[in-house]
Formats: C-alpha cells, structure tokens, sequence
C-alpha cells in the first residue's frame, strides 16, 4: 500500500475525507492524485494536504495504480467511459457512488478482468466513524482486495459483502442510516424541549446518550437486545416508555422504511447502469 500510486476522480466530501483518513493512517500525501472540474475544490485541498491535483481525469490517472471514483453515481457512467481507453492491466477501480453495479462498470470499461471494489461508505466517514460494506469482482486479487479494504479502513469499518446483492440492504441499513439516527436524535431532543429542557441540554444529553449506547453495544459482546432488556427494569420508567414505542409500530416502520430505501436503491441501479446514447 505504501508505494501505490492512488488517483481520486471527484475532490468533494467523500474524496476528502478518504484523503484526510489515509494521510492521518501514515500514508504518503505524495502519492495522492485527485482531479476535479472545480479549480475551487482543488485548492481547498492543497490548502490542507499537499497532493497533487489536476483538472483533467485522464492526467490524473496516468500510471496510477488504485483508482477512486468518487463522483456522483449521475456522473459516474461518462467518467468511466473517458477513462477506458487508457485504463492499465493491473489496476484496481474502486466506486464509492451509490447504486452503480460491477457488471456495469466493467462493460463501461470496456476491459477484459478489470479488476473492480464496489463500496458503500456512509457520511459518518468525514469524522473518521464511517461504516462501509465492499464487494469485488473475481478479477480482483487477494493483494487488491486487502488494498481496498485498508483504504476504507482509514475512515472507519470496512466489512466484504459475497454477493453484490446484498449492497441494497447496506445502502438501507448504514448507507442511510445515519438519517434515521438524526431523526430519532431529533425527535427525542423535541419531545425533552416540550418537557421544560432548554435546547442546549436536550441536544447534549441525547447526543452523549446515542454515543454512549453505541460504544456501549459495541464494546459488548451481548446483542442489542439483551442490552436493552439489562436496562428496562419491571415497573420502571423505561419499561413504559418502550410499551409505547412498541404500541406505536417502531419496529415495523423501521422495517418499512429499510425495504423501501432497499428498493429505491435497486431502481436506481437499474436506472443508471442503462448505457447513455
Ligand atoms: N457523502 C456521503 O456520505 C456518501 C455516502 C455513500 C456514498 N457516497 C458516494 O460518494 C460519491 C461522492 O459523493 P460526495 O458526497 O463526495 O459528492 P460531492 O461532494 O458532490 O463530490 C463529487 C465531486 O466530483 C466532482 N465532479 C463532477 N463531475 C466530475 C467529473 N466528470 N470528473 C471529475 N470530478 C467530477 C464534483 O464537482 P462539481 O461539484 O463541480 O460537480 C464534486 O466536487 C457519490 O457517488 C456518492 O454516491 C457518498
């Protein structure tokens, strides 16, 4: 990993945080290419970490031994498309844009064995708390798969799906999920505000108590259930509130909502891995 030569297509906040993550891992900012249309966006990059940037793709990409898309999955097919008369042998392509399949890509490419990581990361990635899912084709080595999964690694969890399909049920579980963490955050500092709390100690207790039940539930090896079980004692005030969430439906409507972000994210691949005129 240490004498790769990485390229980034796209310089917006994904790239950055990848960036930032790798450099604060060790890696070597000299080895890192990004190119982006925005002259704007390229030197708010260079302002932090000196790598080298470009406004044409194909530039950046020169010998370049791992390359990133990180572009909008709208954007991702064109790109692709430009980058495949040059594209080398050895090279691995990873795409961090929602949606977009390995099948599609490689055809893009137009590349016998192009060795190809589709990844989900999340948005908690620009802090470094990111979770991502990754899938390769069988073109990708053991050597390439260990790449990408370090990679991904510098801004949280990196966690190899076997089959390509199981990326819709992350796109709805950590690719969206960060949503529906704020929404409940949201909802439960609302309802303490109602109760008389100012805003600032609503926000902080639940912000603290989201984090806490997370480190908590990750540092166990209980599940969550149990976790939550340990903390509802007979007769208490948990217990009466989780009477309520359960009588209102909170388990179905996040299954709901989980298989309706699942099926908007298979429309979506269906919709942008069809081959532009
Ligand atoms: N943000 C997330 O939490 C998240 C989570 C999971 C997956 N992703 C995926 O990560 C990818 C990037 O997301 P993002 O949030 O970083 O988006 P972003 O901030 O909009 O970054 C994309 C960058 O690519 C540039 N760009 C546009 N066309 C280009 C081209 N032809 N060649 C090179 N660069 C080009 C854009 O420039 P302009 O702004 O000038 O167009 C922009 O600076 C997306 O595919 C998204 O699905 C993001």
């Amino acid at each position: 990993m240490k004498d790769c030569k990485i390229t980034f297509i796209g310089g917006g906040n994904m790239a950055r945080s990848l960036i930032g993550g790798l450099i604060e891992d060790g890696f070597n900012p000299d080895h890192i290419h990004v190119s982006d249309p925005e002259p704007l966006c390229l030197q708010a990059l260079t302002d932090k970490y000196p790598v080298h940037t470009y406004t044409s793709n194909l530039s950046a990409a020169k010998n370049c031994n791992v390359l990133i898309l990180a572009v909008k999955p709208q954007q991702l097919q064109a790109v692709v498309k430009q980058l495949a008369p040059e594209w080398e042998s050895d090279r691995l392509l990873i795409s961090i844009a929602a949606g977009i399949k390995l099948d599609d890509m490689a055809r893009w490419l137009a590349f016998d064995d192009a060795a190809i990581v589709r990844a989900m990361p999340n948005t908690p990635s620009l802090v470094q708390a990111g979770a991502a899912a990754l899938c390769a084709n069988d073109a990708v080595s053991r050597q390439q798969h260990e790449l990408a999964e370090s990679i991904l690694r510098a801004v949280g969890l990196a966690i190899w799906v076997d089959d390509e399909v199981k990326m819709d049920a992350v796109t709805a579980l950590s690719g969206s999920g960060p949503a529906y963490f704020f929404l409940v955050m949201e909802a439960m500092e609302f309802a303490a505000t109602e109760m008389g709390l100012d805003a600032e100690t609503a926000r902080l207790l639940c912000l603290q108590t989201a984090f806490g039940a997370a480190k908590m539930a990750l540092e166990s090896d209980e599940s969550t259930s149990t976790l939550r079980e340990r903390v509802t004692s007979p007769g208490g005030t948990t217990e009466r509130a989780l009477h309520e969430l359960d009588d209102g439906g909170l388990r179905g409507l996040f299954e709901n909502a989980l298989i309706a972000a699942a099926l908007r994210s298979r429309e979506l691949a269906t919709q942008l891995g069809e081959d532009n005129a």
